[in-house]
């Protein structure tokens, strides 16, 4: 695994590691600060971010944006922004397992370079393959956890996909959003 950017982005574009290269039009490796305090990963790129080779810059992207705005994060100033999966599944599916685990080492070693204070998983699937579980995002929201062999802070909130279909839930977003917040500022939940 190359033990830079420039050699880790070079790896990843030309990636052949999964099925998914056979219908990606690019891969998506990331976007934002390398050295950002707050490192965000969701699912896997959409239409928009394999046609545009940017995470989230679609309608989701742009809630996303909203969001890390109202505690004064950006991707242009102190916020790193990956996927669990780094090329689109077809049609929108969700990713597999197997593809999940082939990239899993590019997605640790951006955690490796970023070397954040706390992940902010996005959505079931990232929370789900993050933590190696099949519980319910319910179920995984709340506590803080420990990721991977840096064993980052970790927490699990909503998708932004999933609160533009059930916009009820953000309000629970907005009271992750503050922890999110009050952990960066403090070190602690509470
Ligand atoms: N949804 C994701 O999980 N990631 C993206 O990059 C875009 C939409």
């Amino acid at each position: 695994m190359p033990a830079d950017w420039e050699g880790l982005r070079a790896v990843v574009k030309d990636c052949r590691q999964c099925k998914l290269c056979q219908t990606r039009t690019q891969t998506v490796f990331g976007v934002g600060i390398e050295t950002a305090p707050l490192m965000v990963v969701g699912e896997g790129p959409g239409a928009d971010e394999d046609a545009q080779g940017e995470p989230f810059v679609g309608r989701a992207g742009k809630l996303l944006d909203e969001m890390l705005k109202a505690i004064g994060h950006s991707r242009r100033e102190n916020t790193y922004i990956a996927n669990v999966v780094k090329c689109r599944p077809p049609g929108n599916r969700d990713p597999e397992t197997d593809e999940v685990e082939s990239c899993r080492p590019y997605l640790e070693q951006q955690i490796r370079l970023v070397k954040p204070k706390l992940i902010v998983g996005l959505g079931r699937i990232a929370a789900q393959r993050l933590l190696n579980t099949d519980a319910p995002l319910s179920r995984l929201r709340g506590p803080l956890y420990h990721y991977g062999p840096e064993q980052t802070p970790l927490l699990i909130t909503y998708h932004p996909a999933y609160l533009l279909r059930s916009p009820r839930e953000k309000a629970k977003s907005w009271e992750d959003l503050k922890k999110v917040h009050r952990y960066l500022r403090t070190g602690s939940l509470t």
